[in-house]
């Protein structure tokens, strides 16, 4: 298990290993972490619902377990949708709330028989496109969201991450802002590209007047859309699609595991 005072050192190469567990998918793969990019084509097992915390752990393990020697001998890193504490969910928007207040650092490790590390599923998308991807190199405050079910965010500042910034939930015009502008919403509302846009806007337009961030990168699944919606988008600060697109979560899970566990 890691602690929080575990001495991150930065690792440029060797094989680790990335799950990220979300509300409807569990999907891992070994990562180079050289080059920031999957080794194997990464599996997906759908969620156990509920998503307890037991039936989720038996979850990753069946998945690790199925590639075999492949998952290699470094510290497992595993996001989570939640806030996390030194290892410990401390919110469970998007799953069981039966996580609220379990260790799943310390539950991981048990159940796989090594070291795993757990932070945030949005921390781990930022770390991998600070490292590897769209915002590589970018010096000064970099903000990343990913749009999903929910919208997760990552602050990034000179490559060093704000953990569990929690961004997603901003009250923005007396909702909580995940609840109008993720991807889901578009889906759930059946919106056009043109008004889930506009949403957007409002929501990176408070973000930017808060932080004043050098770059907003756009995670989740839609990223791969992006050409329909950021050029609708009028924000002083520039925008970019993530360049890992979904994969951000395991290449980040696995990169800090790597220097954290
Ligand atoms: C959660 C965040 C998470 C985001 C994306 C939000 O509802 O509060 O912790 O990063 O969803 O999964």
């Amino acid at each position: 298990m890691a602690t929080s005072t575990a001495a991150s050192r930065r690792v440029s190469a060797g094989v680790g290993f990335g799950i990220d567990i979300g509300g409807s998918g569990i999907k891992g793969a070994p990562v180079d972490l050289g080059k920031g990019e999957l080794t194997a084509d990464r599996m997906r097992i759908p969620t156990p619902q509920p998503s307890t915390p037991d039936a989720v752990a038996g979850t990753v393990t069946d998945l690790v377990s199925s590639f075999g020697d492949r998952s290699g001998t470094l510290p497992i890193g595993v996001t989570f949708p939640a806030v996390i504490q030194h290892g410990v969910a401390r919110t469970a928007a998007n799953v069981d709330e039966a996580w609220i207040g379990t260790d799943v650092d310390a539950l991981l490790t048990q159940r796989l028989g090594r070291s795993v590390v757990v932070l945030n599923d949005a921390d781990a998308a930022g770390l991998a496109e600070t490292r590897y991807g769209a915002a590589r190199d970018v010096r000064g405050v970099v903000v990343v969201a990913t749009l999903g079910t929910g919208i997760g965010t990552a602050v990034i500042c000179d490559g060093v991450l704000v953990p569990n910034t929690e961004l997603g939930h901003l009250e923005i015009d007396g909702h909580d802002a995940e609840t109008k502008a993720a991807a889901s919403a578009r889906q759930r509302e059946s919106l056009s590209w043109q008004k889930w846009a506009q949403r957007l806007q409002r929501y990176f337009g408070t973000v930017e007047n808060l932080l004043w961030p050098d770059l907003f990168v756009v995670g989740g699944g839609v990223s791969r859309k992006s050409a329909k919606f950021l050029p609708l988008l009028e924000l002083r600060t520039p925008i970019v699609p993530a360049a890992l697109f979904n994969d951000g979560g395991i290449i980040g899970a696995a990169l800090y595991a790597a220097e954290h566990g």
